[in-house]
C-alpha cells in the first residue's frame, strides 16, 4: 500500500483519517472536582515510563476534563473489557451528565476522596498529576501511578476506525505471537 507519489497533505482532517489507524484500548479516566465525579472516555493513555510509574494521558484543551485535571491533579485509569462499549460511549458523549448520579450503575468503588475506580475495570491505575505538558491542541497529563490492580484473565475492548471491537484470534500461533516473561523484561 505504501505509496508516495499520492501522498495526501496532512490536514487537521486528513489526520484523523490515518490516527484512527492506530488501535488503542478504552479507558475511563475519573477526576474529583469539589466531591462530584467527572468520568471521560479516552484512547490515548500510554504507559510513559517503568520506573518511576508514569502514566500520559491527552485531553483535548477546553474539555471538561482537562480542566478538572488542572485543578484536581488526581484521577484513576479504568481500563474497559471488551463487553463494557455501553459505558465507553457513554463517557464519550458531549454534554453527558456529571456527578455521583450519572455512575450509579457502574459498580463504582468509592476511595473518597480519591477519585473512584469502576467495578467493571480490568485494570486500573490511581495516579497524582506530576506534570501538565501543552501538546498542540491538547494537553498531556503525566500521572505517577500510586496504586493499580488488574484481572488478568479479562479480555479488553479496542477502538478502530470509530468502532469498538472485541481482539480477535492471535496474529500467529503461539509461540511466535507471544513473548515469554523473560522476553518480555527486555523487549518491552
Ligand atoms: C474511544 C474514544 C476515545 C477517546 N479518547 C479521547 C482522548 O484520549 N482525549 C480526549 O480529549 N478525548 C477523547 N475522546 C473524546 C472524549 O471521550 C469526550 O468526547 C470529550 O472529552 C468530551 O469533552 P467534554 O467532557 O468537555 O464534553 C474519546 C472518545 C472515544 C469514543
Amino acid at each position: 500500500m505504501a505509496r508516495d507519489s499520492q501522498a495526501t497533505l496532512a490536514t487537521p482532517r486528513a489526520f484523523r483519517g490515518m490516527a484512527g489507524h492506530l488501535v488503542t484500548a478504552v479507558s475511563v479516566v475519573i477526576a474529583i472536582v469539589d466531591g462530584e465525579p467527572l468520568a471521560t472516555t479516552a484512547g490515548s493513555v500510554v504507559a510513559a515510563s517503568w520506573d518511576p510509574p508514569l502514566l500520559a494521558v491527552l485531553f483535548q484543551q477546553g474539555s471538561r476534563m482537562a480542566a478538572a485535571l488542572d485543578y484536581s491533579e488526581r484521577f484513576t485509569i479504568n481500563v474497559l473489557g471488551e463487553a463494557d462499549h455501553d459505558l465507553a460511549r457513554r463517557f464519550a458523549l458531549p454534554g453527558r451528565e456529571q456527578g455521583w448520579a450519572a455512575l450509579l450503575d457502574t459498580g463504582l468503588l468509592r476511595r473518597d476522596p480519591a477519585p473512584p475506580i469502576l467495578g467493571r475495570a480490568i485494570a486500573w491505575a490511581d495516579c497524582a498529576v506530576v506534570s501538565a505538558i501543552p501538546i498542540g491542541d491538547h494537553r498531556c497529563f503525566i500521572g505517577e501511578v500510586l496504586h493499580l490492580d488488574r484481572d488478568t484473565a479479562a479480555a479488553p475492548l479496542a477502538y478502530h476506525r470509530g468502532r469498538f471491537h472485541a481482539l480477535g484470534s492471535a496474529a500467529a500461533p503461539a509461540p511466535r505471537a507471544t513473548f515469554t516473561e523473560s522476553e518480555l523484561q527486555a523487549v518491552w
